[in-house]
């Protein structure tokens, strides 16, 4: 083989590699880009516990100050509504008992969204307006979309009565007005 054609091949060759080595990184990237939005947004689509006719839809979306709750509730009695993550995400008792307790990755103790030890499901209450709507949007630094505090998988409880931040373990909101399961969601940008 002549010292030209040696080169000639050398040359292709890398051309070659660092054509593959190009299109693997930007594979490489995509599926860590594709990662990381598949835990960026989540949903709840909340229905009606048994007599009830509160319902709704909360979106989670994380954001650079934690993770963005958008609430947009109606068919609840106006006034104040405790408003939680809870463990199991399984609304499928009449009453949503189904759903077990606050979400309590941590073992804290319940408390109100702004104390410093909390359930991470506690995320206080809502307010329904005359018409009984609720439509908030807060931004909670405690919540997650993924790792093993991830309330992907759990459930979004609308309750009867105010959460009083104090009674251990519930708040004691009283009964379950509306439930829904957290889902992640694809991201439409
Ligand atoms: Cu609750
Ligand atoms: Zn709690």
């Amino acid at each position: 083989m002549s010292n030209l054609r040696q080169n000639r091949l050398l040359t292709l060759a890398a051309v070659a590699l660092a054509t593959l080595g190009s299109l693997f990184g930007a594979a490489l990237a995509y599926i860590v880009y594709a990662d990381e939005m598949k835990d960026a947004r989540a949903a709840a689509e909340l229905a009606p516990t048994q007599g009830q006719q509160a319902k709704g839809t909360v979106t989670f979306e994380k954001k650079p100050a934690g993770v963005e709750v958008a609430v947009q509730l109606e068919g609840l009695k106006p006034g104040v509504h405790g408003f939680h993550v809870h463990e199991k995400g399984d609304c499928s008792a009449p009453d949503g008992a189904s759903a077990g307790g606050h979400f309590n990755p941590a073992q804290q103790p319940h408390a109100a969204r702004e104390a410093p030890a909390r359930h991470a499901g506690d995320l206080g209450n809502v307010e329904a307006d005359a018409s009984g709507k609720v439509q908030i949007k807060i931004i909670d630094p405690k919540l997650r979309l993924d790792g093993p505090e991830s309330i992907v998988g759990k459930a979004v409880i609308v309750h009867e009565k105010a959460d009083d931040y104090t009674t251990q373990p519930t708040g004691n909101a009283g009964a379950r007005v509306a439930c829904g399961v957290v889902k992640a969601a694809a991201t439409a940008r």
